[in-house]
């Protein structure tokens, strides 16, 4: 279950990857509506976009509760680049979502995701709310799958040049070493 100074504990490398498989699944919704709207693939995918992007919004806040409540017993970071780029990735993995849900909310429109009715809806908008989410959910969204291409690049390059495997740390003790 949990980490420890040289591997990523059970539950951090099941929200690491589970999420990765989920965010990937958003990113080709978000892809196939910029780039081919109204394609088979668009509308296969972009109903499940605020479903898929509400389940993240819940994970990713289970994770910072599990990476603050074992944060002692992780894998120290490589380096400060590191530590900053972890933190700039929860970062957007928190925004992106909220300022989704802060346009949703402010939309007036009822939401229940998975049936459960999370927001009420009512009369009206809330035009801030809306504005916001307009003007930072797409261009964050973007900025987060940059970030995301970084982060693999940077995994895979401590991996070649030999100096650090990091892989090792998230893939658990015995599949890679
Ligand atoms: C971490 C989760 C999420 C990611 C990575 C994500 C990513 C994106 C991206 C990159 C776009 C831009 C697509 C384009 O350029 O056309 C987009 C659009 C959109 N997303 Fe999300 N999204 C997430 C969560 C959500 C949630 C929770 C909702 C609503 C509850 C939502 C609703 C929308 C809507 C309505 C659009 C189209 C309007 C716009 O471009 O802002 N997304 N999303
Ligand atoms: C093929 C895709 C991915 C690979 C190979 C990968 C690999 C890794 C590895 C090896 C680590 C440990 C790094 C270290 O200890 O210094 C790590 C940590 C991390 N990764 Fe990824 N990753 C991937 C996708 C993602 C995605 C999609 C996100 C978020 C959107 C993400 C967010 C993080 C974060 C925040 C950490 C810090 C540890 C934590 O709190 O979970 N990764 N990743």
């Amino acid at each position: 279950m949990n980490g420890s100074t040289t591997h990523y504990g059970r539950v951090a490398r099941y929200l690491h990857w589970g999420m990765a498989a989920l965010f990937a699944w958003q990113f080709v919704s978000a892809g196939a509506h910029a780039l081919l709207p109204d394609s088979a693939l668009d509308e296969f995918f972009w109903p499940t976009h605020k479903l898929t992007g509400t389940l993240l919004m819940w994970l990713v806040i289970v994770r910072l509760a599990w990476a603050l409540r074992e944060r002692h017993r992780r894998p120290r970071s490589l380096n400060l680049a590191a530590t900053l780029g972890h933190l700039a990735l929860y970062a957007l993995m928190i925004a992106v979502p909220a300022v989704a849900l802060l346009r949703q909310y402010g939309s007036g429109r009822a939401f229940s995701p998975f049936g459960l009715p999370l927001m009420a809806g009512f009369e009206g908008e809330i035009q801030w709310m809306t504005s916001l989410g307009s003007l930072l959910h797409g261009l964050l969204g973007w900025t987060l799958l940059a970030l995301v291409a970084g982060h693999v690049a940077m995994v895979f390059m401590h991996r070649r040049l030999g100096k650090q495997d990091v892989l090792v740390r998230m893939v658990g003790r015995r599949s890679l070493s």
